[in-house]
């Protein structure tokens, strides 16, 4: 019988790549801003599979990578409520693999946001009692599971933290041509939310690539919401080029191409601050998007903070990565 990985694997430029999202998504006229710049979105929380997401991209391309190795499990890492957890799941549902997710805090009372549909698609959840940004201890506990299921027999494909790999990376090197593909006007950057760098090294190669065959290729600019990436960690030029390199595509990143503008993280990853709580509400009002607390309200924050950097007339595309399913764990109102 085919399994429905084989079923959904094709291959896009050399890499094996498993059918999980629905693209293109939508790219969405907003609201004029500042002095007369035109908001785009592009909606990567509308791609399907399990409540959609940036990740759904990046899974594409880790599930086909797994699907060449034979695995049959997914292993993956992250914060209690990830995103990125929460869609190997659905991933690993719609798959027929077992999926192992190795999570920061304590199992909770009752589950809800990520963990409740994690555990409806079936995921094995192991909480690890971690703090939420303690990101070594998460990755040696999943190194440590996954050679476990090794030695229980099962062949498990197993994810660092976000899916931050360059074979993750490739979905937004996709992504970077389907936006600029659906773009009547050439924008003059396109801001979207970084934290564990993949979707970030994607987007800087997609544009290195378009750059390379002539194309239009405006630049990106990173908002940074978790301290690793803050500090530059990962080396997003690095990540990005070996992207490139895995796919065999022509182009190269330099570091002055990676831009991340540091200054909307707050105390720290998952902290709300005055500006993304303003920037979730504005979002909702505006477009009627639903802007999580984690990532994208900050993300949104950074790009309205950044407004007089551009022109009357100027378009501006802002990426929404997702993470809706945050929004019904947020308990700061009443
Ligand atoms: C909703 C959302 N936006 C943005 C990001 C950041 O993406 P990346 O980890 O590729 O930097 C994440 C990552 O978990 C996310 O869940």
């Amino acid at each position: 019988m085919t399994s429905s990985a084989d079923s959904r694997l094709h291959v896009w430029n050399g890499a094996p790549r498993v059918r999980l999202a629905t693209l293109p998504t939508p790219l969405e006229r907003g609201p004029v801003i500042g002095d007369g710049v035109q908001l785009w979105v592009k909606r990567d929380d509308l791609t399907g599979l399990g409540m959609g997401g940036n990740k759904a991209r990046k899974l594409e391309f880790l599930c086909g990578d797994a699907t060449s190795a034979g695995a049959d499990t997914l292993v993956t890492v992250g914060a209690g409520q990830s995103n990125h957890c929460r869609m190997t799941a659905a991933a690993g549902a719609l798959l027929g693999w077992e999926t192992h997710l190795v999570l920061a805090g304590e199992r909770p009372e009752h589950l809800e946001g990520n963990q409740l549909l994690s555990d409806m698609f079936g995921a094995h959840m192991h909480f690890t009692g971690a703090g939420p940004a303690e990101w070594g201890v998460l990755e040696t506990e999943r190194l440590a599971l996954t050679e476990r299921l090794v030695d229980d027999g099962r062949r498990p494909y197993s994810i660092p933290i976000g899916g931050s790999t360059a074979v993750g990376a490739l979905g937004y090197i996709a992504a970077y041509d389907e936006l600029l593909e659906q773009c009547d006007v050439e924008p003059r950057a396109i801001v979207f939310t970084s934290s564990s760098g993949g979707t970030h090294a994607g987007l800087v190669a997609g544009r290195a690539w378009r750059r390379h065959r002539g194309l239009s290729c405006p630049p990106v600019i990173a908002i940074g919401v978790a301290k690793g990436v803050v500090n530059g960690l990962p080396d997003v030029a690095e990540l990005a080029n070996e992207a490139l390199r895995r796919a065999g595509l022509p182009g190269r990143v330099e570091s002055n191409d990676v831009e991340i503008d540091t200054r909307w993280l707050g105390d720290d990853y998952a902290v709300p601050t005055d500006a993304s709580i303003a920037a979730a509400d504005w979002g909702a009002r505006h477009g009627a998007w639903v802007l999580d607390g984690v990532y994208t309200a900050k993300g949104m924050a950074g790009l309205l903070g950044n407004v007089e950097r551009w022109s009357p007339g100027d378009h501006v595309v802002f990426v929404h990565t997702g993470g809706h399913p945050e929004v019904f764990v947020r308990h700061d109102r009443s």
